[in-house]
């Protein structure tokens, strides 16, 4: 189950009814994996359904790591938080993003699920390596992976999950997927969805990408 309204970096008051359904929805479903995202999606109340990035500092860690508690106890299950991917940095960041992960799920005591996309497109559009990102990550604690696809928009890489998965980021996963084999891996692929053939065949892509050649 992966969600994208908890706001769990926002100011605003966990919401009481979202969290009573998220609850009575997880115990229903029983999933593998409950996950959210490593951001701030309201303000004042109103919610903009977008996945905003903190600063990477102190402050956003005690603040996230009390309210991934809360659900966590809310829901009676532990919760895996997904890096997001991000085209603005601010000011008050003490740390790398990589940094701020790692200590954040250490301190929280929770899961994370590794978007190896999101890894790639942040590292280019601030200019920090992806492969240093990578190798700084608690793969303990990583129990699942998203693969999507971007695009190039004056300079910049959006992460839009509407084309296929990049060479660049597969090399990326290539290695990932060595260090914690069993996180399960989802290819997201929202917008400008092509038929169904050709989302298996992606898949396949992907399955073979890690595949060790034979002599
Ligand atoms: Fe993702």
């Amino acid at each position: 189950m992966h969600g994208v309204g908890l706001s769990l970096g926002g100011t605003d008051p966990l919401s009481n009814p979202y969290l009573a359904q998220l609850k009575a929805l997880v115990h229903w479903a029983k999933p593998e994996v409950v996950s959210d995202h490593i951001c701030f999606a309201s303000v004042d109340g109103s919610y903009g359904h977008d996945l905003w990035p903190m600063p990477h500092c102190e402050e956003s860690i005690s603040h996230l790591a009390s309210r991934i508690a809360q659900v966590q106890e809310t829901i009676g299950r532990r919760l895996a938080v997904e890096n997001v991917s991000s085209y603005v940095s601010f000011q008050s960041s003490t740390m790398t993003e990589w940094e701020f992960v790692g200590e954040l799920v250490r301190r929280a005591d929770c899961d994370l699920l590794l978007d190896v996309n999101n890894v790639y497109v942040s590292a280019h559009n601030h200019g920090f390596s992806a492969a240093e990102y990578l190798s700084a990550i608690p793969y303990e604690r990583v129990v699942q992976i998203h693969l999507a696809g971007h695009t190039r928009e004056n300079g910049y890489l959006l992460d839009n999950h509407g084309a296929m998965v990049s060479e660049a980021v597969l090399d990326l996963f290539r290695a990932v997927a060595m260090k914690c084999p069993e996180a399960r891996v989802i290819v997201e692929w929202d917008e400008k969805v092509p038929p169904f053939e050709k989302l298996l065949e992606e898949v396949h892509r992907v399955e073979q990408s890690t595949q060790v050649e034979s002599p």
